[in-house]
């Protein structure tokens, strides 16, 4: 395929950071999920992740004009000239125009924005349940996904935690965030025919067949 430009959508907790760490690694493209980002700016105390955890903590989003030069620098770069994966933005409408306008910039077009959906009640106990590699913030799952020793990450060693927006009283906060700001981004992909929905309720390895299978139909699509 010419060129990938995917953006992954859907509540918090509907697998968006499992399945795009399977995807980086089947279409080798840079990931960039805004969630990371922000978290390792946190972790190294600059002025960002100092302004961006009052948001983070309390389950808001952090503001537009913080998030849209983030990702800008990043899709402009030479790493992403063959196409790249998006976790967690946009979410806003003004960031959905944001990246409109940074795409056409550059004469490129999205390919498709991947809703990953999941009802409420399945978010609080993915959530509750969740656990994060500390130091590479790959992702684990006490019932669903649970790592071969009990807090330690089977893929690089680091100490899992369970990460301080997981709590249930920021859990709903998010969720309602993501109903009022984030949810009408898929009527306006829809409206620009690039959404493709796919069901989160199943097991993470039959999601990510049903995300190979509609990326494998849209270069089928391309090439008609
Ligand atoms: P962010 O880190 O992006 O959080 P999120 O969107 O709420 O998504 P999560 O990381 O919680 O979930 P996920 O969908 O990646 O699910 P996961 O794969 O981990 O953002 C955090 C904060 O940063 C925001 O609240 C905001 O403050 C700020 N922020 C970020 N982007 C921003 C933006 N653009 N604008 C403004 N602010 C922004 O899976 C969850 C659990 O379920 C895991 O335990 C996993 O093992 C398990 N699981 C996954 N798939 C399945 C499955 N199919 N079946 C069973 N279990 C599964």
């Amino acid at each position: 395929m010419s060129e990938l430009n995917l953006i992954l959508l859907g509540p918090p907790g509907s697998g968006k950071g499992t399945q795009g760490e399977r995807l980086q690694a089947d279409l080798r493209l840079p990931y960039y999920a805004t969630g990371d980002i922000l978290r390792a700016e946190v972790r190294e105390g600059t002025e960002l992740g100092r302004e961006a955890k009052q948001y983070m903590d309390r389950g808001d989003l952090v503001p537009d004009e913080v998030i849209i030069g983030m990702i800008s620098e990043r899709v402009e770069s030479h790493e992403a000239a063959d196409g790249f994966i998006l976790d967690g933005f946009p979410r806003t409408a003004a960031q959905a125009e944001a990246l409109d306008e940074e795409v056409e910039r550059l004469e490129r077009r999205l390919t498709a924005a991947i809703l990953i959906d999941v009802p409420d009640a399945e978010v609080v106990h993915r959530l509750s349940g969740r656990r994060t590699c500390e130091k590479e913030g790959h992702i684990f799952h006490v019932d669903f996904d649970p790592p071969k020793k009990e807090g330690v990450c089977d893929v690089c060693g680091g100490r899992l935690i369970v990460r301080d927006d997981d709590k249930p009283e920021v859990v709903k906060n998010r969720l309602a965030q993501y109903h009022t700001k984030t949810e009408p981004l898929v009527s306006y992909y829809e409206g620009k025919g690039i959404l493709r929905r796919v069901d989160g309720r199943q097991v993470p390895e039959e999601v990510t067949e049903r995300i190979r299978a509609l990326l494998a139909t849209l270069q089928m699509e391309e090439q008609a």
